[in-house]
């Protein structure tokens, strides 16, 4: 039986380095494509332990987490994130920004990820001021030639959560299994009214 657990603030710090090696894991696969390591994973999430609006659900197989997902005011999200927004005009004090979701592939289509959502729409909603939540998603061509025969986007599991796509875009940097150097890949934000 597979439980979720919500962790905010200073609870959240014991659970980083296992978030950082999912993260490891499951980007490494499509459409992330990430190369990392725990090496390069070092630090990253180092303000978002420390942070009054960061949270994190995680989905635990006894006691080890195979899957993990994350959230943040946007007021507190790095600028690459934020830029977009308010070059759009938008006020980030309204949003709650979602991070990643990791979940191992053998634990898929078992309503994890749908939890995930609500753990992290429950703590969006317990910030003040945050009407809306936010993520955005890597953009691959169709022909992408690493794109796995059989691989399913995830945008009608995101639609039927009440998240629509926008016109809004960031970039975000990584090195990937097919690039010798990290290279700049755009993400697209999608939204959702709580
Ligand atoms: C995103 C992720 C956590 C979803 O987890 P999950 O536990 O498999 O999802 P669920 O079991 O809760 O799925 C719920 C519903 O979405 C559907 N669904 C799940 N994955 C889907 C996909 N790839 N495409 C379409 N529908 C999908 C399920 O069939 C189910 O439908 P139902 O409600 O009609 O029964 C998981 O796919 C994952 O870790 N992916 C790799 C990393 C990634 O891309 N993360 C997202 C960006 S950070």
């Amino acid at each position: 039986m597979i439980r979720t657990e919500f962790f905010t603030g200073p609870a959240i710090a014991p659970h980083i380095t296992r978030l950082s090696a999912l993260r490891v894991a499951v980007f490494r696969e499509w459409p992330y494509l990430y190369d990392g390591s725990m090496t390069s994973e070092q630090g990253f999430m180092e303000g978002f332990a420390k942070s009054t609006t960061s949270g994190i659900a995680i989905a635990f197989d006894g006691d080890e987490a195979v899957g993990a997902s994350t959230c943040l005011a946007m007021t507190e999200e790095d600028d690459h994130v934020t830029q977009p927004f308010r070059d759009a005009g938008l006020d980030l004090s309204r949003f709650c920004y979602f991070g990643e979701s990791v979940l191992l592939r053998q634990y898929r289509g078992q309503g994890i990820g749908v939890r995930f959502f609500q753990w992290r729409e429950a703590h969006a909603r317990s910030l003040p001021g945050v009407d809306s939540t936010t993520f955005c998603a890597v953009q691959r061509p169709s022909d992408h030639p690493l794109r796995p025969r059989d691989a399913i986007p995830l945008d009608n599991f995101w639609r039927k959560r009440g998240y629509l796509p926008t016109d809004l875009t960031c970039t975000m940097t990584w090195k990937q299994v097919d690039s010798a150097a990290k290279v700049q890949n755009i993400l697209r934000f999608w939204m959702h009214r709580l």
